[in-house]
């Protein structure tokens, strides 16, 4: 007993010296105070020390390490010490700073006031890096996952993983929301384009690279925690609604959906991110069903379930806690609605204390995996690796092996680099935003140029030794021309405001009356027309592709550009396979949409799979 009673003063009077005698050096030469103030053994199991940690947590610090904060934002920093936050997002809104460098340095200091908390437990630090790190200006931009689907090919997208980790941890963070593993039913979801493919097979061969290049072995400073999403259905609501409802019985969803979750959970995946869909009128959110007895039970997942954005007061509360979601956005306001709410449903018995337990091991569980305990801060010196010329190669390659040849006659490609005319259409020719699409630098996307990427054009005017001209809204006639390049395609979009038939927007499953305008002015004329369509999703482009001697679905290429006409110029051959199948016409959609539903009476264009050679 009186052993026992020593035992607890000592620990007692190492929480109580003061913060500032708690000063040590790391490996980056700036003061950090001790962070692991309960003495981790690096030599003892996680999960003792997960448990010792959680024995000596009271209930507000264990709903802290629940509870997931916008920076700089609706926050206070000081909120991170007071209400023991356990971790940041960045997303649309505030930039966290000037640089990688002031990003980290920003970052370190939030990291700080966790740190100073009573039991210093260190935050995850969260961001959409879904293609690349594609919220940091500079940074290497991928081709949207639609277009690594059209790849095939999983060591690219293995790397391509890895390199967004590492550009991931350049700017401060240690957890991406990333890769979306849904199986897009309909065209009109405005978030095709952040899942590989129709294929669930294919997905689940994807996923796997994906979660192995991003987490690689947790540890390492330029690895981080991946994020499989949306769980589950997100893709498949009826009229490819976001957040809609979904109709599918539960064998469906066990054989189309949960396949890439199952490998995902196998590749050690860190975290699951909660769909806004609904199952039956239960939200998934909800629906302990599907989270707790199929995913954490059944699949055996030990990682984070997180919800999506103010999932806690848009889903039902403490329902979501009950049904098995770990850690909570509670952003835009939702900061204190949320830790209170849990608060008082713990304290009325509503929530039991071993489902907050639960919760808290998984999330220490993950900051244990990434060495967070060890070493709470981004590395400075990966700074230098953002956007540097060998990532743009893997990325250039991508883009090439993304690009599916759906049309070719008459040998039009690839083009004689030393023909004597080469006329170049349209606005997407030459715009870096608008051929990067969402999520790429602002959540909406941009339609301007960004820092060091190039453009199709450019790529064209690299390689082409005669003349090119750019006629961005096609004014003129160029009837002389050896071959007319048009490029076409949709706006930039994300979420539900890529929705068709929304309200909110004017995106529609065909060209624009303006694009298709510019296929017409050159068509029949003498050149020949080769057509590059910029799109999230396979549009209605039965007659374009008719009128094009070459027609190329090049998807959201992002930062490398010039990837393309190195396929257009002969230097390399088209790769890509469609990764969906592709609507003949409107007809196709009037039931609900993919492999499995197609049948003699409503056939695509093309299968997936599809896709030419020269
Ligand atoms: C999206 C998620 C994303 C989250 C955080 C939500 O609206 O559905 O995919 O990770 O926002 O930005």
């Amino acid at each position: 007993m009186k052993h026992l009673k020593l035992v607890w003063l000592c620990f007692c009077s190492i929480l109580l010296i003061p913060s500032n005698l708690l000063i040590g050096k790391n490996r980056f030469d700036f003061e950090i105070p001790i962070y692991n103030k309960f003495k981790i053994d690096s030599s003892a199991p996680n999960e003792d020390q997960i448990n010792q940690i959680i024995n000596l947590m009271t209930l507000d610090e264990k709903i802290g390490q629940m509870t997931q904060v916008r920076h700089f934002d609706d926050i206070n920093p000081d909120d991170v010490t007071n209400k023991f936050i356990g971790s940041v997002i960045h997303t649309q809104g505030p930039s966290p700073g000037e640089g990688a460098l002031g990003w980290q340095a920003n970052f370190k200091k939030l990291q700080d006031k966790a740190l100073a908390t009573r039991l210093g437990i260190p935050l995850l630090f969260a961001v959409d890096a879904i293609h690349g790190q594609n919220t940091y200006n500079g940074a290497t931009i991928f081709p949207h996952n639609i277009g690594m689907g059209a790849t095939h090919n999983p060591s690219l997208v293995e790397q391509s993983a890895s390199i967004t980790a590492l550009e991931t941890q350049a700017t401060g963070f240690n957890w991406t929301f990333s890769p979306c593993i849904a199986i897009p039913y309909n065209e009109k979801w405005g978030r095709v384009y952040e899942a590989y493919s129709e294929s669930t097979d294919l997905t689940s061969k994807l996923v796997s690279a994906s979660v192995k290049g991003y987490q690689g072995n947790l540890t390492a400073s330029h690895t981080v925690l991946a994020t499989a999403k949306h769980f589950v259905g997100d893709g498949s609501t009826d009229h490819g609604k976001e957040g809609g409802k979904i109709s599918l019985s539960m064998q469906e969803i066990s054989q189309r959906l949960l396949p890439p979750y199952k490998q995902a959970v196998k590749d050690g995946v860190g975290a699951i991110m909660v769909s806004f869909s609904s199952l039956s009128g239960i939200p998934l959110h909800a629906h302990k069903e599907l989270i707790m007895d199929t995913l954490k039970d059944a699949m055996g997942f030990d990682g984070i379930v997180v919800s999506d954005w103010k999932g806690y007061s848009r889903f039902g509360k403490n329902d979501i806690i009950n049904a098995g979601v770990d850690l909570i956005m509670a952003v835009d306001g939702d900061l204190n609605v949320f830790q209170s709410g849990l608060k008082k449903a713990v304290l009325s018995g509503q929530v039991h204390l071993d489902r907050i337990d639960d919760a808290v091991r998984r999330i220490l569980r993950q900051k244990f995996r990434l060495g967070l305990f060890q070493n709470p801060f981004p590395d400075p010196s990966l700074v230098s690796h953002i956007g540097k010329p060998t990532h743009r190669l893997i990325a250039k390659q991508a883009v090439r092996e993304s690009l599916v040849l759906l049309k070719h006659q008459d040998n039009v490609l690839p083009i004689n680099k030393n023909c004597k005319k080469i006329v170049v259409i349209g606005e997407h020719a030459d715009n870096v935003g608008l051929q990067s699409g969402g999520w790429t630098l602002a959540w909406q996307g941009v339609s301007e140029n960004y820092s060091r990427a190039t453009s199709i054009l450019e790529g064209v005017q690299k390689i082409a030794t005669g003349e090119v001209i750019y006629d961005k809204f096609a004014n003129n006639n160029h009837d002389d021309a050896d071959v007319i390049i048009v490029v076409v395609g949709e706006t930039p979009y994300a979420e539900f405001m890529g929705d068709i038939n929304n309200g909110n927007n004017n995106h529609q499953l065909i060209l624009s009356k303006k694009h298709q305008d510019y296929i017409n002015s050159y068509t029949n004329n003498g050149p020949k027309l080769i057509t590059i369509l910029i799109s999230g999703r396979p549009l209605i482009v039965s007659k374009q592709i008719e009128q094009s001697d070459a027609f190329i679905a090049a998807w959201l290429p992002g930062s490398e550009g010039d990837g393309i006409a190195e396929v257009l110029f002969g230097e390399y051959n088209f790769k890509g396979k469609l990764p969906h199948s592709w609507p003949k016409s409107y007809e196709n959609f009037e039931g609900k949409y993919g492999p499995n539903f197609w049948d003699e009476s409503n056939i695509p264009l093309f299968k997936y799979g599809y896709g030419l050679q020269y």
